[in-house]
């Protein structure tokens, strides 16, 4: 049993400035939450911010009633009800709320975040971001680097204004009257410093080891192609053993690895092959400037490492055919209209939450074609999914193991295959950059 409270807090990032943020318990990131498979736990958020809540755990399996349904809204402490109720779509409010997670689900790194309707995008920027994994006993078998070798990386970016605050453009009450800066922004809200665990371009000391980084991109929506390199250039590569919903079957090398908003990727690193003294920069290909470094590993010292990567990380990796499934449905994900001008739509249509757009059934097995006019990671809320093709090839090597969050490139079709098992209810599915999921690009996926 958790209890977060949700509130304002004031925290130096950027030396000597002070950034008022929006954080659960305090700080950001949030709590790591720490939970074992099939251990249920019950997170009792509490809100005390200006505004109305929603909280996701993105990852999870979980019954409908505590997915956070952009509706489901938990209200502020010491806001009266008819304030935050401005929303005539809100179906279930609370002051206080429970979220109960099953955890039935193969271990891996989760994370919650927030996901009201229309303002997911400013409130994940202010703060409202957070780790959750999931373990089990096999992994723990496995040998994985662990303890202070298993690094979580929440990597995100963030503008700042010269006082140290945020600098989200539409909460900027001058930019929000001006005609044509929402357009500005159709791409999404871009940062030019870089968090890492909410920290800017950080250094982290670490042995001559293996270690496992578990790396999640929390940007609103930045893309990152990430490498190791050492400071004379020599790359590091990243070994792949894990995928957004956990351990992949067998371990894949990169050189350098694609993650787009919300996808999550478990590498293990092995600086035994840097002298100590040396440094390790994780970058990022797609940037440029400050926007090019992530962070650094400063090798300090030898040390004994009894860690392995074995050759078969995990046999449970579900194995759906093209020929089991009994639905094939095609979706375009693409600028369009929507009640508030220029945004994205799937299918032609903006997020409307009294509408059905795919109705299915309990244990059906499914193949989704998704199409993209330019990036868009496309997350399904409930289940994982495997990628079947990418581009009329097969998937790529980091589309290997199971999915939550597939990203598609501009111009590019992928096709995924899931089973939707687990509960009946409604569910989501969306684009992660999040302010193309605040500007329309969701739909709801009923379950029955
Ligand atoms: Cu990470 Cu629907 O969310
Ligand atoms: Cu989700
Ligand atoms: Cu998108």
């Amino acid at each position: 049993r958790y209890e977060i409270t949700q509130r304002e807090a004031v925290a130096e990032i950027l030396p000597g400035l002070k950034t008022p943020l929006w954080t659960y318990e305090g700080t950001f990131p949030g709590p790591t939450i720490e939970s074992r498979r099939g251990r249920p736990i019950t997170v009792t958020h509490r809100n005390e911010l200006p505004v109305p809540t929603v909280v996701h755990l993105h990852g999870g399996r979980t019954p409908a009633s505590s997915d956070g349904y952009p509706t489901d809204l938990v209200l502020p402490h010491g806001h009266t009800a008819s304030h935050a109720m401005h929303d005539p779509r809100a179906v279930v409010t609370t002051l206080t709320r429970d979220y109960t997670f099953p955890l039935d689900q193969r271990p891996a790194l989760l994370w919650y975040h927030d996901h009201r309707m229309d303002f997911t995008a400013p409130a994940i920027w202010r703060g409202l971001a957070g780790l959750h994994v999931v373990r089990d006993d096999d992994e723990d078998d496995l040998g994985l680097p662990a303890g202070d070798r298993e690094l979580p990386l929440m990597i995100c970016d963030r503008a700042f204004a010269a006082d140290g605050g945020l600098a989200y453009p539409a909460l900027d009450p001058a930019l929000r009257e001006r005609p044509g800066v929402h357009a500005a922004y159709l791409g999404g809200v871009l940062g030019d410093v870089i968090l890492v665990n909410g920290a800017p371009w950080p250094v982290h000391e670490v042995d001559a080891a293996r270690y496992r980084l578990r790396v999640l991109n929390a940007s609103n929506a930045r893309h990152y192609e990430l490498a190791a390199v050492t400071d004379d250039g020599r790359p590091v590569p990243l070994v792949q053993i894990g995928a957004d919903q956990g351990l992949l079957a067998a371990p894949v090398p990169h050189h350098r690895l694609p993650i787009a908003p919300a996808e999550r990727y478990d590498v293990v690193i092995d600086f035994s092959q840097v002298r100590p003294g040396e440094r390790v920069r994780l970058i990022n290909h797609l940037g440029a400037d400050r926007t090019r470094d992530v962070m650094a590993f400063h090798v300090t010292r030898r040390a004994p490492d009894d860690s392995r990567v074995p050759d078969v990380l995990s046999t449970d990796l579900p194995t759906w055919r093209r020929s089991e499934a009994t639905t094939v449905r095609d979706f375009s994900f693409r600028a369009g209209h929507t009640p508030h001008g220029r945004g994205w739509v799937i299918g032609g249509l903006p997020f409307d939450p009294t509408r059905t757009d795919v109705a299915t059934t309990l244990g059906a097995t499914e193949v989704w074609r998704l199409i993209a006019d330019v990036h868009h990671p496309v997350h399904l809320h409930l289940v994982g999914f495997r990628v079947l093709s990418r581009g009329g090839r097969p998937p790529l090597p980091h589309d290997a193991g199971l999915k939550d969050t597939v990203s598609l490139r501009p111009g590019e079709a992928v096709e995924i295959i899931t089973r939707f098992d687990g509960y009946r209810g409604r569910y989501l599915f969306h684009c992660h950059n999040a302010e193309h999921e605040d500007m329309g690009m969701m739909a709801n996926l009923e379950i029955t």
